[in-house]
């Protein structure tokens, strides 16, 4: 009873132009993340006359302080960046393999898959995210380094104040239960720190004093890295000095396209999120679905057929343009497209055994963390970064405070074996020394004639792309507010397993209809965390932060 009443509020608040929820709205800036002291920190930044670049590295550094399960030295991410002059960028620092990394090196003697790449020192890539942030923020930022790292290190020195949400998420934390320095750090030996207490981090600051004073290369080639790779080679690690040394970040072109006369500006492989999202959309925007409303079977069976094409043409296609020929555009032609679209029963769901990845030989050619900010020039930045599971592979570095990504597991470890997202891939995907693992993350900045409308991001694994998508469905299709397109129940569908995922707060009127359409529906708790912004008409900016989470939203 109480369940029915919360949807039907839920569906008569969202009747288009009415607005259910408030964004946090501002004139100027906007700061949406994972975390209020991280969020602060953006916008101490701004205040102080650094623009949006500035204000992500420090948000970044600082989430690497308050936000463990997923904000990272250790890990890696991608930074798209769309500047006030209209010129766009994309910052790849992405995790890389190892140079000693093989194809096979997660299989035992029987060929069958180890837990090796999700847990432990063998699980991790070389970590891109302090060179990433540094590279970011010297070409394009203009405060000084040292004050945008500053936040973070007064963060991990002094302390912070533990949230409800983070005790209960470190409490939980299997995975660093088994290694020493973390149960140590983030688990008081077991004892735990509860919601109030206050979190210091001594070795985790000395890292971050020293890429203060140092820079990245302290991370890569001084005392830090030293530590690492000694900490590394004594543990049974892979990565080693030579590694660190060698890690490059990429700048990359944006991946670009249209959705009813708006610009979407998104990431380019190896994000498998972008090709998905302009796909989809450009499946869904002549089957008229929005017309049913959303939330309605209807409309939610035409977006999980489009979803259930891409996640086949996505394990089969893509993989790290370095290494592997991204068919872009012929996955994103209209012709594809047109027939894609055209496979899909309007009554019917389509079984995911009879989807397979497109031919396209003989056409023309449990944790990451997204933050979005807009600064007072005009400039967007929206970044995804990660240690893939929460907490990653679960171990600290001695020493260093900062906890590794379990990244390796993103990518193909062997054909058809799901990963941790239940993801399948094969060739494209496959393990090499120094290749990217393909990801799912999908920053995202949209444009309305011509201008910022939309920057949008999110963590959840496979489920980024298909959230971000419902976002931009939700915001252009069904005029919801930001706030509104944020909250509103998100559901996901791969292909394979062939499962429709839905938050618990749909109607059960349209559950069943789903499932009369033979939709196999799992109900799932909690479908991302977005963070994103939306320009107003009437020039005012609007932060929405995800109440799935304890984000925050803040401007000036
Ligand atoms: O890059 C990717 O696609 C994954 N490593 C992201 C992991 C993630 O979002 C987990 N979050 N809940």
């Amino acid at each position: 009873m109480r369940r029915s009443i919360a949807c039907l509020l839920l569906f008569t608040l969202v009747l288009p132009g009415l607005e259910a929820a408030q964004p946090v709205r501002a004139r100027k800036a906007m700061v949406v993340s994972r975390e209020s002291n991280a969020t602060d920190a953006g916008v101490a930044v701004l205040k102080a006359g650094g623009n949006a670049i500035d204000a992500a590295a420090a948000v970044g550094f600082a989430l690497a302080v308050t936000h463990p399960s997923a904000g990272n030295l250790g890990g890696g991410g991608f930074m798209l960046v769309r500047f006030a002059d209209g010129r766009t960028t994309f910052i790849d620092f992405r995790e890389r393999a190892p140079l000693t990394a093989t194809r096979d090196m997660y299989l035992d003697k029987d060929g069958n898959p180890t837990r090796d790449s999700l847990t432990g020192w063998r699980a991790s890539g070389v970590p891109g995210t302090a060179r990433g942030l540094e590279y970011a923020q010297r070409k394009y930022g203009k405060a000084k380094w040292a004050d945008v790292v500053a936040p973070s290190v007064k963060l991990a020195r002094e302390g912070f104040t533990v949230t409800y949400g983070l005790a209960n998420g470190l409490k939980g934390a299997k995975n660093m239960a088994q290694f020493p320095e973390s149960k140590r750090i983030f688990q008081k030996n077991g004892a735990f720190h509860n919601a109030g207490d206050k979190l210091v981090q001594p070795e985790l600051a000395g890292v971050l004093e020293r890429i203060q004073k140092s820079g990245a290369r302290d991370f890569y080639e001084g005392e830090t890295a030293r530590i690492f790779a000694d900490q590394m080679a004594k543990n049974g690690g892979a990565i080693t000095a030579e590694d660190l040394k060698q890690y490059t970040v990429s700048e990359r072109k944006t991946l670009e396209g249209n959705f009813r006369g708006y610009k979407v500006i998104t990431a380019p492989p190896p994000s498998s999120g972008g090709i998905g999202i302009l796909q989809m959309l450009a499946v869904l925007e002549k089957t008229g679905y929005e017309k049913a409303g959303a939330g309605s079977a209807q409309a939610i069976h035409y977006t999980a057929e489009a979803m259930r094409r891409y996640y086949a043409d996505r394990a089969t296609h893509l993989g790290d343009p370095d290494f592997w020929t991204v068919p872009v555009s012929k996955l994103l032609s209209p012709n594809y497209v047109n027939k894609l679209r055209a496979s899909i029963n309007p009554d019917k769901a389509t079984n995911s055994d009879d989807v397979k990845a497109g031919d396209l030989r003989t056409m023309e050619s449990t944790e990451t963390t997204h933050y979005s900010i807009v600064d007072a020039e005009g400039n967007c930045v929206a970044v995804t970064y990660t240690l893939n599971g929460s907490y990653g592979s679960g171990v600290t570095v001695p020493g260093l405070g900062f906890l590794l990504n379990n990244e390796m597991d993103d990518f193909s470890v062997k054909p058809g074996v799901p990963n941790m997202f239940g993801a399948i891939g094969g060739e494209a995907n496959a393990i090499a020394p120094r290749k990217r693992p393909l990801s799912s993350m999908a920053p995202t900045i949209v444009l309305k004639d011509g201008k910022p409308f939309l920057v949008v991001g999110t963590p959840g694994g496979t489920r980024i792309l298909t959230s971000v998508m419902e976002v931009i469905q939700n915001v252009i299709d069904f005029k919801m507010n930001i706030q509104d397109a944020v909250n509103f129940p998100r559901f996901h569908h791969q292909w394979r397993p062939d499962k429709l995922q839905m938050e618990p707060t749909f109607s059960p009127d349209t559950v069943k209809l789903l499932e009369q359409r033979g939709h196999k529906i799992d109900i799932v708790r909690n479908i991302c965390e977005i963070a994103a912004i939306e320009f107003q008409d009437n020039g005012w900016l609007a932060g929405a932060a995800d109440p799935r989470v304890e984000g925050k939203a803040a401007g000036y």
